[in-house]
Order: C-alpha cells, then structure tokens, then sequence
C-alpha cells in the first residue's frame, strides 16, 4: 500500500496543470516517467479514487466515457497489490463483454497493468494470475450458476443494470465472504430499475456520480463530438451524457415500474407461439440506426413474454444472420418484418440465407403509434411480461414519446406482439391484414425500397 506521503505528493501532481505535468516528467529518468505513468494516484480525478470509510459496494453511477471502466480497472488492481491472497470476481453482461472490456479494453485491466504487475490471463480457466499470486475469476452474468460456490474477498461488477438475470447479483453477494473486508466496485451508465435502486438504497453503499464532460479531456475528439452529438438535448442524454437517472418520461407510453418492473418474471411458462419481430435498418454505416430484433411469445397463459433482444448494428447481411439464429433457437414459427423501410428487401436477405423460414411483412407506414397503443395497454393490464432485464430496449419504450420517430428495438417489439396479441381483420371468415396506405405512402415505400434494393446491386 502506498504510504501517505506518498499519496499526498501523487494527488498534488494530479492537479497541476499539463503543462506543469510535462515540465516535471522532464526531470524524471525514463524508469520513473514509466513509474509515474502506472501511478493510478497521480492521475485519477478525486471521484474515481477509493472512496473512504467502510462500504461493501462502491457504486459508480455516470456517463459514457466517464471511466467507469478505467476505474473499476485500477481498483481491481490496487486489491490484487493489497493482498497476494485476493480472490477477485469479475462480472459482466457477457463472457465477451468481460473479455473485451473488463480484461482487454482499451481501459481494461491488461492495459491499464505496468509491466513489472501484469496478471498473466488464461481465458480458457476465466483467470487471471498476478505476480504475487493475487487472483481474479470472470463471470458471465448470463450464468448465474457460475457463481454458486466460488468464494471471493472483493468484486468488480461492470454495467450491472445490464445484467439479465438478478440471481447472478444474489450468488455474487453470496459468495462474497472471504478476507478481512469483502466489498466491491460497481460500474454503470444509471438505469432505474428496481435492482439498481435497491442497491442505492443500501445503506452499506456509497455512490459516485459524473458526467461525460469531467473525463473530456482525456477522451478522443471523435468520440465525445460523436456522443455529444447523439444525445444532447434528448431525454437519454441525461442518462447517457449526465448519468442522471431518468424516472418515468411525461408522456411516455410505458412506466418504468408499473408497466416494466413490476411484471418482469424470470422464468415463462410453456408457449402457444413464438415470433421474431425485425425492424430493418438497410444500410450499415455508423450514424444509420440499429436493426430492431426482438423474439417474443405467448404463453398458454395468453399472457405475452418478451424472450430476447438481439437488436443491432450491422449489414443487412449480418443482421439477417441474427434473426435466422434466433429463429432456430427459440425455435420461432415465424418471422415478423416491416416493409416500409427497405421493404421486402427483408425477406430477400434472409431467404438469400434460409429459404426455409417462415415470413410475413407488415407495413409501417401509417402511424406507428397507432400500433404502439394497443402493445403498451397489455402491459397496463399486466399481460406482456419481460423474461430477464432488456436495458436498451426498456430505454426506448420509457422515453419514447409518441410523435417522435420510434425507436428501432420498441418497433420490433410492436411487430411481434401486434402480431400475436392484436387482432387482425377478419373478412369473409379469413383473417386479413388491413393496408392503411394512401397512394402517396405506398409511392413513398417503393421508392425506399427501390433505394434499398441497390445496395446490392
Ligand atoms: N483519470 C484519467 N486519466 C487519464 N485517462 C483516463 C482517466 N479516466 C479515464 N481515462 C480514459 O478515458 C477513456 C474512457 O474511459 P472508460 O473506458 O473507463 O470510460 P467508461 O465510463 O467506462 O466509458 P463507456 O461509457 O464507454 O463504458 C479511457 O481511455 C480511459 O483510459
Ligand atoms: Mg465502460
């Protein structure tokens, strides 16, 4: 551990100017600059350095790009100096996320480790060993079963809102009983649901807060005019941009804890039908938008669940690689698109794959919140149920206010559940889609297609 005088000397240095910074880098030798450069003390800003006094759960609570995940790293590391007898979990979202971001992200822990303490990482054992013996263990939320027995003197959890099952958190905290003082470190953009504000409420929890501007200066151009340009002004942006937590939005269609929350469930029971809903994105360029995947059910409750989002960013190609895997896997028996985005473009893609799936296109074009409506008032009535958390699609369907554009993953949810939940016409015994297009809309949809067919010519 570091002694005071120390510390005291590194905090002075973090506050000096750049210029002051590099005027003393320039008196120092090269093993010293190296030294200074792996000092996490000479360069943290006060909110991303171990808060004092006892706490079992340091919740980081702020922005994209804050540092989260540099913070999280580096307090990983100062426990694993501390004691060569650490037992560290880590945890996030996905096995990738932890081994992309938590152990070899630009912020990570491999990244941020000087040489002379670099834990040597064997992702076949989900370990890392450091020189002195210290160790850490990665888990996939995804596998709460993962964590049922493994014990752990300290833990660093990324993007816990993001987690899809709560009982990964409870045999976290389970599991959390060796060395003198268990505790652990939190990372995450904020996100109200019912879990996370649990864990404020805790009084054995301490909360940092911050925006995306405190780390600007250390963050690329690109990025932070990117983020900015996104978000500021929106309603997420306070989320994404402030780290605000954003309860329920004036307008919104769904309530976050009465409609979300509330009815979530982590099990279903058997299903009478399963559809995947898609909302096309045609082209695949950075600022374009996602590709709304979404599987749902219905229960032989008649209740509806919400099974997966497989929603993302990607070529028509990949992405119609993500709705056929879907499809086999929840073992779907049809696939919902939308037309006036690309139109029947979507079914040439995926049968350019599969020709065996099953397909039916729907049509956007009038009012989306039209459709919108009759999917949320089954969830007023406590009839949709999600099946696990979905975060960024429970984003878009409690700040999505009806009149603006709606949101990629909300429309693809829309699909499935008008789909299964919402009658169709019936006309002459047979059920029939009904096409609301005026003439100038379904000009309007040719041409979009017609522009989306020539992507791939
Ligand atoms: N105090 C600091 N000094 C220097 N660089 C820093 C500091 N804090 C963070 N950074 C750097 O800023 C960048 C963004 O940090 P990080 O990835 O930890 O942010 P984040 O909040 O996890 O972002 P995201 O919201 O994208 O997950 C990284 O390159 C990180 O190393
Ligand atoms: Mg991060």
């Amino acid at each position: 551990m570091m002694n005071p005088e120390e510390h005291a000397f590194y905090r002075k240095f973090s506050k000096k100017s750049q210029v002051e910074k590099l005027a003393f880098i320039a008196t120092l030798t090269d093993d010293e600059a190296v030294r200074l450069q792996f000092t996490w003390q000479a360069w943290a800003r006060d909110k991303q350095l171990t808060p004092p006094g006892a706490w079992a759960t340091w919740v980081i609570m702020a922005g994209r790009g804050f540092g989260k995940t540099r913070t999280g790293a580096e307090q990983t590391r100062i426990w694993a100096e501390e004691d060569s007898n650490a037992r560290i979990a880590l945890v996030a979202r996905t096995a990738a996320d932890i081994r992309d971001v938590m152990v070899e992200g630009e912020s990570g822990i491999l990244a941020i480790s000087p040489p002379w303490f670099k834990p040597h990482y064997e992702p076949s054992k989900r370990r890392l060993t450091w020189p002195n013996g210290a160790q850490a263990t990665t888990y996939s939320a995804e596998q709460p079963d993962q964590l049922a027995g493994p014990q752990h003197t300290k833990f660093w959890a990324d993007e816990r809102s993001t987690w899809q099952y709560d009982e990964t958190w409870d045999q976290l905290q389970f599991g959390l009983r060796l060395g003198a003082n268990p505790q652990g470190v939190v990372t995450m953009t904020p996100r109200p649901t019912k879990a996370v504000k649990a864990l404020l409420k805790d009084e054995t929890t301490v909360v940092t807060r911050g925006s995306t501007r405190e780390n600007k200066g250390n963050l690329a151009k690109r990025f932070y005019r990117e983020i900015t340009r996104k978000y500021e002004g929106t309603r997420l942006g306070r989320q994404e941009l402030e780290g605000e937590v954003i309860e329920d939005v004036d307008g919104a269609l769904w309530k976050r804890e009465s409609m979300i929350e509330a009815l979530r469930v982590f099990k279903h029971p058997e299903l009478k039908r399963i559809v995947v809903g898609v909302d096309p994105s045609v082209t695949s360029t950075e600022e374009s938008a996602e590709t709304g995947i979404v599987i749902a059910g219905v229960g032989i409750d008649d209740h509806g669940y919400v099974l997966q989002d497989r929603s993302l960013l990607a070529s028509p190609n990949e992405w119609a690689k993500e709705v056929i895997a879907g499809y086999y896997l929840l073992e779907a028996d049809r696939v919902i698109g939308e037309v006036n985005n690309g139109g029947d473009l979507v079914e040439t893609v995926l049968r350019n794959i599969d020709k065996a799936i099953s397909y039916k296109s729907v049509r956007a074009t009038r009012g989306k919140q039209l459709r919108a409506e009759p999917v949320s008032s089954f969830y007023e009535r406590s009839l949709i149920h999600h099946v696990g958390v979905f975060p960024d699609l429970e984003d878009q369907m409690c700040s999505w206010v009806p009149g603006e554009k709606s949101p990629d993953r909300l429309d693809a949810l829309v699909w499935a559940f008008t789909e299964m939940m919402v009658g169709q016409v019936q006309i002459g015994g047979m059920m029939v889609d009904t096409d609301l297009r005026n003439q100038e809309e379904i000009e309007e949809d040719e041409q979009e297609q017609e522009q989306a067919y020539a992507l791939f010519r």
